[in-house]
């Protein structure tokens, strides 16, 4: 089984990745909304709260973690060191502008605590295009569990307004691919970038490497909620039926 985390429903973005790369495998996806938002944590609220998902997963016999949240990522190193099993960590897409629209006006999106991290800091100094915006989205993950349109309308006009004329848009949250469509009333037909993409050929990669693939299940999905929501398990396996 792989275990998939985020701190809510946000994930959704990178099982819909993983599905397409390994369909045959089972998954369990742990949405974590007794902790959320992880945005307004410090790290070592977030070591705590990531090492507990981990391990919930581990003692369901996951093979391999993916944490499908760029916040959650920022602790994987210090994740990584304690638990004995293959971790993948998804992180703003930023090397993707710098290898296919180096130079092109950007901008990057996360929470606050992704851009206050060091690793996000280390990052955006490896590649940076010296072209790029970076903008700390607080409450935007949690209007998105919301899933009130206008609100989302509101907080993006008033928020990225200035913004317009960028080229590219890195989604360094994974509830944010969720929104593409908002993005553009007010940016217009921008470029996106994210990582999901990315994540799940390393997946497939490491399960390939290690022997582990999957082949006989058909892509059984689990979902737990730490909060037990019903509601949430509803939206999201909605949503992982409509995302394209
Ligand atoms: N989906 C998460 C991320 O990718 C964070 C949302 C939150 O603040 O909980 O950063």
């Amino acid at each position: 089984m792989i275990g998939v985390i985020d701190s809510g429903i946000g994930g959704v973005t990178v099982l819909r990745e993983l599905l397409k790369v390994l369909p045959k495998e089972e998954y369990l996806y742990y949405s974590d909304s007794v902790n959320s938002p992880y945005g307004d944590k410090d790290i070592e609220q977030l070591k705590v709260i990531v090492s507990d998902a981990v391990q919930y997963l581990i003692n369901k016999q996951c093979k391999i973690i993916v944490i499908a949240c760029n916040t959650a990522s920022t602790v994987v190193d210090y994740i990584r060191g304690k638990h004995d099993i293959p971790i993948v960590a998804i992180e703003p897409a930023y090397k993707m502008v710098y290898d296919n629209d180096y130079s092109e006006k950007t901008l990057i999106i996360a929470t606050k605590a992704t851009i206050d991290s060091q690793k996000f800091k280390n990052l955006y100094l490896k590649y940076n295009n010296h072209n790029t915006s970076i903008l700390p989205c607080v409450g935007l993950a949690e209007l998105i569990e919301e899933g009130n349109n206008q609100k989302l309308d509101d907080y993006l006009k008033q928020k990225l307004s200035k913004y317009k004329g960028v080229k590219c848009v890195v989604l360094g949250c994974t509830h944010y691919p969720l929104i593409k469509n908002n993005i553009k009333k007010v940016l217009g037909d921008v470029k996106f970038y994210d990582g999901s993409v990315g994540v799940s050929k390393v997946v497939k990669n490491i399960l390939t490497d290690k022997n582990l693939l999957n082949t006989s299940s058909d892509g059984k999905i689990s979902f737990i909620d730490t909060n037990k929501s019903l509601e949430r398990e509803k939206i999201f396996f909605s949503l992982l039926k409509n995302l394209k």
